[in-house]
């Protein structure tokens, strides 16, 4: 039976996710709400969708939901995961999943009350080459993995009003950006540093109190090291590099290769060979197809909830001013 997903929200990204939800096997697309009747109804005959709801609520509510699609500004993602999750509705919500580890933490624990399974969007983590990066660093191909660097960007202006930088709606690039950036690095590191060491420059030529550029090193047992770097004065940059004792990887479209051109990534080895990995599919239907199927989430659970605690040890860096233990 097909899983009838409502939509909450109606801001840039929803159109995207409602093509890929629509294009989903065995998943429809039912309900759209906004806090405005007119939004509602103009985002449901833009996208074809049956139903315009005015309200967050009365979507949850609805008979003809049984998944919700969160993309809302960080600041409320937690208020209407839990809400879904205690009207028995499964959640996909918008990255970052939250604000802290600690609201984060909660959504898991409503979601698990409630028997329903729950994904953030970052897809990245569900694309075919995901998992052939995860096996190149398991099988020894990269020796022993020493150092990773990553960095996620784009190059502002924003249109007036966009929540990035609205620090009340959870904006500035710590929470946007290196939620990716940190969320790479968790992910190739297979856990939490020991230690980091963020700071964060705050243009307030364009910024209202967020931060625009953050810069940060990370440590990890076993010597490993990572640096980030994320921010809203450069140009796109979506790439990584995962640099081992025999070979390095790097990828220079990672949280979603650029639409006309094919996925890329590649093994440069000591010798100087560059070796292509192979990888096929839609990140994003991956992402749906394994939030709508019965295999456990715990570990892609898990990535989420650590990529706060990062996020949460850099803010505190940078409030500091100094390195903090994690
Ligand atoms: N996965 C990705 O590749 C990706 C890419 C971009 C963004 N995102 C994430 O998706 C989420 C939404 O981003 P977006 O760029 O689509 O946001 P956006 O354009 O600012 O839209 C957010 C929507 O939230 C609703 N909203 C409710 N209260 C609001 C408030 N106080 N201020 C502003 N909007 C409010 C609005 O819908 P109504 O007025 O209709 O209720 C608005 O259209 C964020 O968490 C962002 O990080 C993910």
């Amino acid at each position: 039976m097909s899983v009838r997903f409502g939509i909450i929200g109606t801001g840039r990204i929803t159109r995207r996710l409602v093509a890929d939800l629509q294009s989903t096997d065995n998943v429809s697309v039912s309900a759209i709400a906004s806090r405005t009747d007119e939004r509602a109804r103009w985002y449901a005959d833009q996208y074809g969708i049956a139903n315009a709801v005015t309200g967050y609520q009365e979507l949850i509510d609805r008979d003809d939901v049984d998944a919700v699609y969160i993309s809302l500004p960080p600041s409320l993602h937690k208020e209407w995961s839990i809400a879904a999750a205690n009207a028995s509705k499964h959640i996909l919500c918008e990255k970052p999943l939250a604000l802290t580890t600690d609201e984060a933490t909660q959504i898991d624990q409503a979601a698990k009350a409630n028997q329903v399974r729950w994904l953030d969007a970052t897809a990245w983590l569900h694309h075919g080459r995901t998992q052939a990066i995860a096996s190149a660093i398991a099988d020894g191909r990269l020796g022993k993995v020493g150092h990773i660097s990553a960095a996620v960007s784009f190059f502002q202006p924003f249109q007036s009003g966009d929540h990035r930088l609205d620090a009340s709606l959870g904006g500035g690039c710590l929470l946007d950006l290196a939620w990716y950036a940190g969320g790479l690095i968790r992910f190739a590191a297979k856990g939490l540093p020991t230690k980091v060491f963020a700071s964060a420059i705050d243009d307030s030529e364009i910024g209202s109190g967020v931060p625009q550029r953050v810069t940060a090193m990370l440590w990890f047992d076993d010597n490993v090291t990572a640096t980030l770097s994320c921010g809203y004065d450069t140009a796109t940059r979506k790439w990584f590099e995962i640099a081992g004792s025999a070979a390095s990887v790097v990828c220079d479209d990672f949280t979603r290769p650029w639409a006309d051109k094919p996925a890329r990534c590649w093994i440069h080895a000591a010798s100087g060979d560059v070796q292509q990995l192979a990888y096929e599919g839609n990140q994003e239907q991956e992402m749906i197809l394994r939030l709508i199927g019965d295999s456990p989430l715990d570990s892609l659970q898990c990535q989420a909830i650590d990529t706060h605690r990062i996020l949460d040890a850099l803010a505190e860096s940078i409030r500091l001013g100094e390195p903090v233990s994690v």
